[in-house]
């Protein structure tokens, strides 16, 4: 898998690039970079963005220093970009983020995720440049960057070796294992904590009953969400 993120502020993700299953993920082959618009500007002092026509509040990253910034980075004309890779540009009205979206990202060689700030993007980049939009719930978030990093983390730890532990990816909320509804109630010890009692199911050591259970638990908390 290889990512580029587009943002003003690449410096944020050094938390993000640092947490075990990034690393893990960066070390298993995945690559990702980082691109600052702000580097790539043809505008003078750094210019990225501009006040919007026909009036109103905000700035609006421009066109034309995101056409330089993917020229910069690819090496071809960014209209024909998307026709190699999956160009997503983060909006707060773009297609949902679920499961299903996860797993089709996953399944890609190559992301390339847009960060706007501001208001946003000039129209254009998402009608010539990007080949879809994204948005990680309906909410507004100042910039696309928390969002790039849900996208990532959600994609990488799906990676083969990311979490060290193969089964946690394929019986987890919303997996195919589980019908797509979310996962069981998990416990641990001490069995017994201030009278609450661990499901008596769980320490009987009958795995056929324990994976009954497990399975109506997941399908109640389905229906009631
Ligand atoms: Cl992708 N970007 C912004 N700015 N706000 C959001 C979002 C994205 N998803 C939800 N809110």
């Amino acid at each position: 898998m290889d990512i580029d993120v587009f943002t003003l502020f690449p410096e944020w993700f050094g938390w993000f690039s640092e947490q075990r299953h990034v690393r893990n993920a960066l070390e298993l082959g995945t690559r990702l970079g980082y691109v600052n618009y702000r580097e790539h500007t043809p505008l003078r002092a750094g210019q990225v963005d501009d006040t919007p026509f026909g009036g109103g509040a905000g700035m609006v990253l421009r066109v034309d220093v995101l056409d330089s910034a993917l020229r910069a980075r690819y090496g071809v004309d960014p209209l024909d970009l998307r026709e190699r890779r999956r160009v997503i540009a983060l909006t707060p009205g773009g297609r949902l983020l679920d499961e299903d979206y996860v797993q089709e990202l996953a399944a890609e060689p190559a992301l390339t995720l847009l960060c706007g700030r501001y208001e946003g993007f000039d129209e254009r980049i998402v009608e010539h440049f990007a080949s879809e939009t994204l948005s990680i719930g309906r909410y507004v978030l100042a910039g696309g960057e928390l969002a790039a990093m849900v996208v990532c983390d959600t994609i990488l730890r799906k990676l083969p070796g990311a979490l060290g532990h193969v089964g946690s990816v394929l019986e987890e909320s919303f997996s195919e294992a589980l019908g797509g509804a979310p996962e069981y109630p998990h416990y641990t010890r001490p069995a017994e904590y201030r009278g609450w009692r661990v499901p008596e199911v769980l320490l009987s050591g009958h795995h056929e009953q324990i994976r009954r259970w497990r399975a109506d638990r997941s399908r109640e908390r389905g229906e009631q969400s």
